[in-house]
């Protein structure tokens, strides 16, 4: 299978755990970056051609068509795209009264538009998977409006609340011709800080394990709710 999974470069992050859960199972992966990782240049000297690292930046059109461009000289196909990267504002734990709204629009641009960005450029590839090609739209219970609870998180809130949006949105696009197939999911309560002291239950690798096994049980639900998370429950928008 051909996977690709966008903010890969951290690697006590889940994007950088996804890329390496799916070589491990043998998996063809490109990992987008923004910058040089180390710990992903020794997975590249590891799996040698199955893995391909790309640069790219979400926030860019430009970039992200660069991106496309390039792997489309490697990749004749695309089974598995994993909108992972997230952008979050320095005022993200400050509440309405005392964040900064002018931080706001940067956060929806590069977590919501920069997945749909991403959707868009690599659609070519995805139409050519034999499958039914997959993407999985890494989201948060934070992006529920229904059972928002929080007076913090405002930008992150309103941007996975966007990118829910932009799920559903494409779902309707491509539900017709039964060829891509779309979901958003919170992918449960992680270490991706790496810190030993986070009192969240998964670490970015237990996280990635079982998100791995998740999607493949996806890929041909064209029926089912959109909003899922990591232990496959539906989760209201
Ligand atoms: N931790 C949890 O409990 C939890 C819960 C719910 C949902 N999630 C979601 O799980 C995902 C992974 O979380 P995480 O903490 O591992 O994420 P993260 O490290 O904060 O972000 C992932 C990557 O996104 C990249 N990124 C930021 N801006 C970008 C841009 N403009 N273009 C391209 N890439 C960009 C970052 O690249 P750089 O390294 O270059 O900055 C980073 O490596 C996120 O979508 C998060 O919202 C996590």
């Amino acid at each position: 299978m051909h996977v690709m999974i966008t903010g890969a470069g951290k690697a006590v992050g889940l994007g950088f755990n996804l890329v390496l859960r799916y070589l491990e199972a043998g998996d063809t992966v490109a990992a987008t970056i923004r910058k040089p990782c180390a710990e992903l240049d020794a997975l590249k000297a590891q799996y040698g051609e199955r893995l391909t690292i790309l640069t790219m930046d979400i926030s860019s059109t430009a970039s992200v068509q660069a991106a496309a461009d390039v792997l489309s000289g490697t990749f004749d196909h695309l089974d598995l795209l994993i909108n992972n990267a997230v952008s979050v504002s320095p005022d993200c734990d400050k509440g309405f009264f005392e964040a900064d709204l002018d931080l706001i629009a940067r956060t929806v641009d590069v977590t919501a538009v920069g997945a749909m960005r991403v959707i868009k450029a690599f659609y070519p590839l995805l139409q050519r998977s034999s499958m039914t090609a997959l993407i999985m739209n890494i989201s948060s219970e934070a992006g529920s409006i229904s059972r928002c609870y929080r007076t913090n998180l405002l930008d992150y809130g309103m941007a996975k609340a966007a990118l829910n949006m932009a799920t559903m949105n494409l779902y309707n696009t491509f539900k017709e011709e039964r060829k891509v197939n779309i979901f958003c999911v919170h992918p449960g309560w992680i270490r991706t800080d790496g810190r030993p002291d986070n009192p969240a239950p998964l670490s970015s690798y237990e996280a990635a394990g079982i998100l791995r096994l998740l999607f493949e049980q996806k890929r041909d639900d064209f029926d089912g709710h959109r909003f899922i998370t990591n232990l496959n429950e539906d989760y209201p928008f």
